[in-house]
């Protein structure tokens, strides 16, 4: 366990119990995260850029009191020991820099289905270190939470903040310069998002796994590694310039090329339904019609269309027409962990 170099601000002083909450939303990237070029330190290999989703949420609680002998994680009601190891890896990183060695209770909610290609771990573990945090008492800014988060997660620290963001490649050997920053707030860009869901099981090969096996058997890899820059490039600028036919043709074009890596591996990731190669149809057909929409997917079935503001009713409509979605689900860009905010998770 390296504890990442950042110092206390302040920790607990008393054996009292402390307890915070946090809600964190998920995201999705426009241009991916796939591939990592530290697994110790999860330093990415490439740069994203994401957009935090206001719907999709996970509230999580933590409790830590010197009482507790182990830390205890409740997933959606449930105990769940499957995630327990991570989310005491990542409460390690906090203890460590609090100095202190309690253990907690860790109690997460989500608003959507976990692990199935929804980013829960992007938003379960961006809300674990900012509720860890206050309830230890340690004042971290919103960088030092993305870097504690990307060692959780990659995807994780991104949600740290709101709208638009994008999370930089290290150049330091030590991944201290590996943080995502906030891009354009949700509201200066108000773009929509419609998630066709096609299936609700978690899946079966990890993003990490995943990635680590494209990385490593896919002739398409480097490829796509190298020509990631420029897909950057051009979604920084779209971006910066509010061009919707910009950003749509190079987020497509970058979704595709993960995939692409990751089918090439050994043995093939596919993580499509049939129903997902429909719903990117029928994404196309939309746009041939006029209707400002354009097709993203991460390590699951499931399709996300990014609508311009006006578009998504018809986007919903038409992608809940598709045979084999089974639900949508509609959502706004939103803000960046918000600590405090939301039910006590239980
Ligand atoms: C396809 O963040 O889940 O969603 O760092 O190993 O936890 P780890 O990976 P994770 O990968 C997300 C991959 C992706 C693309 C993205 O969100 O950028």
């Amino acid at each position: 366990m390296i504890t990442p170099k950042i110092a206390a601000k302040a920790a607990p002083t008393g054996a009292a119990p402390t307890t915070a909450h946090a809600r964190a939303r998920s995201n999705i990237a426009l241009i991916k995260y796939w591939g990592k070029a530290d697994s110790r330190l999860n330093l990415p290999a490439v740069g994203s850029i994401s957009i935090t989703l206001e719907a999709l949420w996970s509230d999580t609680s933590v409790e830590f009191e010197a009482a507790h002998r182990v830390d205890e994680l409740t997933l959606n009601g449930e105990r769940n020991p499957n995630h327990l190891a991570r989310v005491t890896a990542c409460l390690d990183m906090l203890r460590g820099i609090a100095g202190v060695n309690v253990h907690a209770r860790v109690s997460s909610r989500n608003s959507f289905p976990t692990g199935a290609g929804l980013a829960s771990s992007a938003s379960g573990f961006a809300a674990l270190v900012s509720a860890a945090a206050a309830a230890l008492g340690l004042e971290l800014s919103p960088r030092e939470q993305s870097i504690i988060a990307r060692r959780a997660s990659g995807s994780a620290a991104r949600p740290i903040f709101g709208g638009f963001v994008e999370m930089h490649v290290a150049t330091r050997a030590d991944g201290t310069d590996s943080f995502a920053e906030p891009m354009l707030a949700a509201d200066e860009w108000p773009l929509e998002v419609v998630v066709a869901i096609t299936a609700t099981r978690e899946k079966d090969v990890s993003s990490s796994r995943g990635m680590t096996r494209s990385a490593e058997s896919s002739p398409y890899y480097r490829a796509w590694v190298d020509s990631h820059p420029a897909d950057l490039a051009v979604a920084r600028a779209a971006i910066g310039a509010r061009d919707f036919a910009a950003l749509g043709e190079v987020a497509e074009s970058n979704c595709l090329k993960m995939h692409a890596a990751a089918m090439a591996a050994a043995p093939p990731l596919l993580y499509w339904d049939g129903a997902t190669v429909e719903c990117l149809n029928r994404v196309r057909e939309l746009r041939a019609a006029g209707i400002p929409v354009f097709f993203t997917i991460d390590a699951g079935p499931q399709v996300k269309a990014v609508c311009a503001p006006g578009a998504r009713d018809a986007v919903r409509a038409a992608l809940a027409d598709v045979p084999g979605v089974l639900d949508t689900l509609v959502t706004g860009l939103g803000p960046g962990v918000e600590v405090g905010a939301g039910p006590g998770a239980g």
